[in-house]
């Protein structure tokens, strides 16, 4: 490690960890930058070459090193929006110009920021959102370039976003966090002699109304061009007609602020559409081919005083914008013309979910190609994890499960991306984490979101169902497999990135949540009372009951508190607590007995049984003999195969259903279910011409008519869950050690998939799996990343290999299998 000043220190590390070893220095402090380069020596004393360096700073680390204050535009808000956008600029002189410059920043609303007329850093709605009441995240920008000898100014747009905009469901809140906004930012300049020099920005705050009068995350922005100056963030613009705003000590802020742990959300990639319809009304149609999340470009001329507006739907219903779905997320935005020239706008405060976009007032005859474009909007995580089959409409699936991942984690896991809600239902991540932590390298995402579900946990260990938590009416009550997300979401963590610091940070809350639901209990050790969302959404529940399903709730409730005991107490076991390890394994025998007492017959039947209830079993491993087990699997084949191949389960067997199967012995009809093209179905969704995740089945109808149901998204993950199996199971390649140190590949050919491949970026290196067949031969290929091994369990029973890094080829000839195992 060599420090600014040219001092080197090494240090050794023994051992055979190749990726979150542990920092062997003194801890590094506020402001401090540092280049680390490694280098491995084998046990037969062989060295490699130092690694090229990598540089780590650090930011503001402790409260005291912010020395700004929050600046608060003066005026006034209505009492609900949604409200225009505020300027704010400060300006400063310097002699000389600095050797590098750094800009903190966090917010209460949400910001952008320009110095001396140019855009400083590409994240959007920045600081996001986070539990505001808890903790505010801050950005820290290297604004080295923007700063010059002479005169320089510093400029924000703030505007409400979640802070004070309008948030939540059934009406949401208005002004939730607090009625005025305001930002926070630190310019630091390190001078040629090393010294760090904090700029005096708050003494010098102007405010204005911006040029984007109404802007708010659910409804849509309007900006009026003709209000713009171009000179606002530069030096010697004249503010004289501005205001002064207040700066308030930043002690009156009681939050913490943090660093942000994640990426930020930027724009990803930019779409053109596929289609383009004038429609007699007028407007301009547009399909863009895809779902997504995030906002309309365009560039062209118009007139002075010109509105066009953009109006946005997920579908279209009797070949109209279908936007009953979205409630009152109305979704439209509108820009105002200046008259000159060519002008470019997008909104910059708001997103929205739509795949068709109307535009009201196009001021030409026709669309220029490019003249308009979708911004894709979503955190900027990197892609971990792919999947290929041979199978045209289950690959759909699988694409369509990445989208939807995609326009879910716009900066923390969301249920939707276009309604009045948006919100981080628990229940969404805690059954999708598998496959959003192979998929993209979503860490910082749920680290950061975990650490909203432990300040929001009850002092009595309750989790919201959604975090942040608004409360907008929805009961305050946990319920389990939602709250459940505060032990499974850290042990998906730990299982897939390997990482026991999430562990260790989040072990108060996870044991919180057991010990809660553990007081729910009966003295037998079954939860029979309390709030329970259950097998939401199973398909036979009416649209407008969706919690109506077939599977008793406490039968799930207590399933899950085993499941979740059973990790608090593995958890204690890792982080060195044996006595917490000892008294969660009792927690999860108790619910156990309790299960069993309750739901299992002495016949060893499931009482009421359902396939949900089956799966758990099978899944959670509740039953007390393997042969239960086994005649339970045989029951769940029977039943899905009675039932047609449908979805026979709600939110909670669909996850696991596949698995239940394949692992009792009945991989065919896990095939049958995941290639069912009728109603309900995973694939049903992709004949009607879905490219995201539905949030029922039958979001649309099979005569194209929307469901009837006020809760109807076209853009959930939480169904998509099943990739998980696809990667694991399909493809064949699951973690066996934390991290993927040690994997399992065991592919499942099966029905008319004859080829399959997967690969995952772990922290290793990429491991690859891939598998064909035909009539005569069925081979695999698999590839392993130096430092990892894998377990390869071959098909048919072919035999078990246990093999290091490298390539390897694995063959079998089909007419050496028995017909009757094939
Ligand atoms: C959300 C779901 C959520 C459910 C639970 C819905 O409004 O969109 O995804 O988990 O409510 O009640």
């Amino acid at each position: 490690m060599t420090d600014r000043a040219g001092r080197t220190q090494t240090a050794r590390i023994d051992g055979n960890d190749q990726v979150l070893v542990g920092w062997p220095f003194s801890p590094l402090s506020s402001r401090e930058s540092v280049d680390v380069s490694a280098r491995v020596t084998l046990s037969d004393g062989t060295t490699s070459a130092w690694s090229d360096p990598l540089r780590i700073e650090t930011g503001l680390l402790r409260r005291d090193d912010w020395t700004a204050g929050l600046v608060v535009p003066s005026a006034e808000a209505p009492r609900t929006g949604p409200r225009g956008a505020w300027l704010l600029r400060s300006q400063f002189d310097l002699e000389r110009a600095p050797v590098s410059a750094r800009l903190y920043v966090t917010a209460q609303g949400i910001y952008r920021a320009e110095i001396n007329g140019g855009r400083v850093g590409d994240d959007e709605l920045a600081p996001g959102w986070t539990s505001y009441d808890h903790r505010l995240r801050a950005q820290a920008y290297d604004v080295t370039e923007h700063i010059v000898a002479g005169g320089n100014a510093l400029g924000f747009e703030l505007a409400d976003g979640w802070f004070r905009g309008n948030i939540g469901f059934d009406g949401g809140l208005w002004d939730f966090y607090g009625s005025q906004i305001g930002i926070v930012a630190q310019l630091e300049l390190v001078g040629h002699d090393g010294s760090v020099r904090v700029v005096d920005l708050d003494r010098g705050w102007k405010s204005s109304p911006s040029a984007t009068t109404a802007t708010a995350l659910y409804e849509g922005e309007n900006y009026d061009a003709r209000l713009f100056d171009r000179q606002w963030s530069s030096w010697g613009f004249d503010d004289s007609l501005w205001t002064r705003p207040e700066v308030r000590d930043l002690a009156t802020v009681a939050a913490r602020i943090e660093h942000a742990v994640a990426e930020p959300v930027r724009q990803i990639e930019e779409l053109h559409p596929t289609a383009v319809d004038y429609l007699p009304n007028g407007r301009i149609r547009l399909d863009f081919g895809q779902n997504i999340s995030g906002r309309l470009a365009f560039t062209t001329t118009g007139p002075a005083g010109h509105i066009l507006r953009f109006h946005h739907a997920e579908v279209l219903e009797d070949n109209e914008l279908a936007v009953r779905p979205l409630r009152r997320a109305t979704s439209v935005d509108s820009y105002v013309f200046s008259g000159h020239g060519e002008e470019t706008w997008q909104p910059v405060f708001t997103i929205h979910g739509f795949r068709y976009a109307e535009l009201e007032g196009w001021p030409q005859d026709s669309l220029a190609p490019d003249a308009v474009r979708a911004v894709v909007l979503h955190t900027d995580m990197d892609r971990t994890g792919w999947f290929a089959v041979d199978h045209p409409q289950l690959q759909q699936l699988h694409d369509n499960t990445v989208w939807s991942m995609r326009d879910n984690f716009v900066d923390l896991p969301t249920d939707c991306p276009q309604r009045d809600e948006r919100m981080g239902w628990t229940g969404d991540i805690q059954v999708f984490a598998p496959a959003a932590l192979f998929l993209y390298g979503s860490g910082g995402v749920l680290d950061s979101w975990l650490r909203d579900v432990s300040d929001e946990q009850g002092a009595d260990g309750s989790v919201p169902n959604f975090v942040p938590w608004v409360p907008c009416g929805f009961p305050e009550a946990s319920s389990a497999v939602w709250g459940d997300a505060a032990t499974v979401v850290p042990w998906t963590m730990w299982e897939q990135l390997g990482d026991r610091g999430i562990l260790a940070q989040q072990y108060p809350s996870m044991t919180g949540w057991v010990d809660h639901l553990a007081r729910r209990a009966d003295p037998d050790g079954a939860v029979r009372t309390g709030f329970a969302l259950g097998d939401w959404l199973d398909p036979v529940a009416p649209p407008e009951d969706p919690g109506a399903a077939r599977t008793d709730r406490y039968l799930v409730t207590t399933a899950y508190l085993v499941r979740s005991a059973r990790i608090a107490a593995e958890t204690a076991e890792i982080l060195d607590d044996p006595v917490a390890a000892v008294k969660h394994a009792a927690i999860a025998q108790h619910a156990l007995a309790g299960f069993r007492k309750e739901w299992v017959l002495p016949s060893r039947e499931l009482v009421g049984e359902s396939p949900t209830a089956l799966a758990l079993a099978i899944c959670f491993d509740l039953f007390e003999l393997d042969e239960h087990r086994t005649r339970a699997g045989s029951r769940l084949a029977e039943m899905v195969a009675e039932g047609g191949y449908v979805i026979p389960t709600g939110f909670v067997g669909t996850p696991i259903i596949c698995d239940a199967l394949a692992t009792t012995g009945h991989i065919d009809a896990a095939y049958s279910l995941l290639l069912q093209t009728e109603c309900p179905s995973w694939l049903y969704p992709i004949t009607m011409g879905a490219t995201t995740i539905w949030e029922r089945w039958d979001s649309m109808l099979p005569d194209g008519q929307i469901n009837p149901g006020d809760m109807t998204s076209f853009n959930h993950y939480a169904l998509g869950a099943v990739v998980d199996f696809l990667h694991r199971s399909v493809a064949g390649l699951a973690p066996l050690e934390p991290g993927y140190r040690r994997v399992r590949v065991a592919p499942l050919p099966g029905a008319s998939v004859n080829a399959a491949s997967t690969r995952h970026d772990s922290a290793y290196g990429p491991i690859e799996v891939s598998w064909r067949r035909d009539d005569d031969n069925f081979d695999l290929v698999v590839h392993v990343p130096f430092g990892v091994t894998a377990e390869v369990e071959l098909p048919w029973s072919q035999g078990v290999s246990h093999v290091a890094a490298g390539r390897h080829e694995f063959h079998i000839p089909i007419q050496s299998i028995s017909h009757s195992v094939l």
